[in-house]
């Protein structure tokens, strides 16, 4: 495959390319195109037949400064929703200096771009050669863990260092049956309160500072279920009867995935977490979050093409084992939908809930949406799903032969030649 690049003035289209006979790119070939801009006719003109990632890094940059400003604390970026390093950089541009990792391999990764950056390896069951590394090599100090043995590997493997922090992770309980949330985060880790207060005096002697985390579960649109949780917390820690120099509130934060019901702005979040803080003598303990959708879901749409269509069915060329993973199964968000026309046709009918399946053949790779578009929608056309910055990309895999992108990354804050890099 062929692409020149030529640039083109203020708002005019910066990458020109001509295609081969071919025009499908073969396995695992990712172009990325730098552009200004990716709107409907740049999208007409590339013509994609596979589905095209689009990165927007200034509007991330805006996203931290934003996060990192309403909340009263430190804000930790949780790496394992988009490790993408042009997000990371933007970011790290916006102000965010620490990181939660739930790998050696994110360890690495966020050492080797910031060397100063303060690391925390958030994953409460780690491999012991991955905590010794990130130790030894990657002066990692800060270690979750929600039941003792897990201690007892953290202290082997560090030879019990002198300047551990240790985090105990602690399960909340859930009012609701779905807690409010779109995946509950205290069935697979968390300790019960009097295991976390028991754990928090384990860990106690063995720490320079000791924590107490907990996640209230992903996409949470309810400012109320931090209060609560913060008061569990404090519960916790009162029993443990040890001190405690930190409290991490986790992630959570939502992302805005229906402009007809809006999620709260950051603020309530900020201001309920602060509020129940104070409410509960916590004040005086460092405050930690651990965001990753609040913060990278913005920075992040796709780009699908319709293949068929049956009735209110659309078959994309892409789906649950690319970049839709949590569109599909039990999570099922609906990304809000924009039509791209394949090419000028007018349409005054009101928008229709669709309901999508994925490329492969296999039926679970299907959306139940519902995805909101207009009627007139056709086979050719493209759709662009946005809020999809956040465990989107991060998931695709190549089953079925489908693994194939091109990414545009759209760059606004460099305007002229700066901009024009293939990465
Ligand atoms: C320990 C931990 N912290 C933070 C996050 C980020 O959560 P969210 O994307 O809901 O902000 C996750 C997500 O898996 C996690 O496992």
């Amino acid at each position: 495959m062929t692409d020149t690049i030529s640039q083109g003035g203020r708002g005019a289209s910066i990458c020109s390319f001509s295609l081969p006979e071919d025009r499908i790119p073969s396995q695992k070939t990712e172009m990325t195109f730098i552009r200004r801009d990716a709107d409907d006719s740049y999208i007409r003109a590339l013509n994609p037949c596979v589905p095209v990632p689009v990165l927007r890094p200034g509007r991330l940059t805006r996203r931290a400064q934003e996060f990192t400003r309403a909340f009263p604390g430190h804000v930790l970026y949780a790496v394992k929703c988009n490790p993408d390093e042009i997000l990371l950089k933007a970011m790290h541009k916006g102000g965010v200096r620490r990181f939660d990792v739930a790998s050696i391999g994110e360890v690495r990764q966020i050492r080797g771009l910031f060397p100063r950056a303060k690391i925390y390896f958030m994953h409460p069951v780690k491999a012991p050669e991955a905590i010794r590394e990130a130790y030894v090599n990657h002066g990692v100090r800060a270690f979750v863990l929600d039941y003792a043995a897990e201690l007892d590997k953290i202290l082997h493997e560090t030879n019990a260092a002198p300047d551990l922090e240790l985090f105990v992770r602690l399960a909340i309980p859930k009012d609701t049956p779905d807690g409010g949330v779109a995946t509950d985060f205290s069935s697979k880790f968390g300790a019960r309160p009097e295991e976390a207060a028991e754990l928090l005096r384990l860990c106690r002697p063995y720490c320079r500072k000791l924590g107490l985390s907990f996640h209230v579960g992903t996409q949470c649109g309810d400012p109320e279920i931090y209060s609560k949780a913060v008061a569990h917390a404090a519960g916790v820690i009162e029993e443990s009867g040890v001190a405690v120099e930190v409290l991490d509130v986790g992630g959570g934060f939502p992302a805005e995935l229906d402009q007809a019901d809006p999620v709260p702005p950051i603020e309530s979040f900020t201001g309920a977490i602060a509020g129940a803080v104070a409410e509960n003598n916590l004040k005086n303990l460092e405050l930690l979050c651990e965001v990753g959708r609040g913060l990278v879901a913005c920075a992040g749409s796709l780009v699908v093409r319709v293949e068929g269509r049956k009735g209110d069915l659309l078959y994309l060329n892409d789906g649950t084992y690319g970049g839709m993973f949590e569109a599909g199964g039990s999570i099922g968000l609906p990304y809000p939908a924009h039509l791209i026309r394949r090419e000028e046709r007018s349409y005054a009918g009101p928008l229709k809930p669709f309901r999508f399946a994925g490329p492969t053949c296999d039926s679970v790779d299907m959306m139940k949406g519902p995805f909101m578009l207009p009627d007139d929608v056709r086979p050719g056309d493209w759709i662009r799903l946005d809020q999809l910055g956040a465990y989107g990309e991060v998931s695709r895999t190549d089953f079925n032969g489908f693994g194939t992108v091109q990414k545009i990354v759209v760059q606004r804050e460099a305007p002229g030649a700066e901009a024009l890099k293939i990465a």
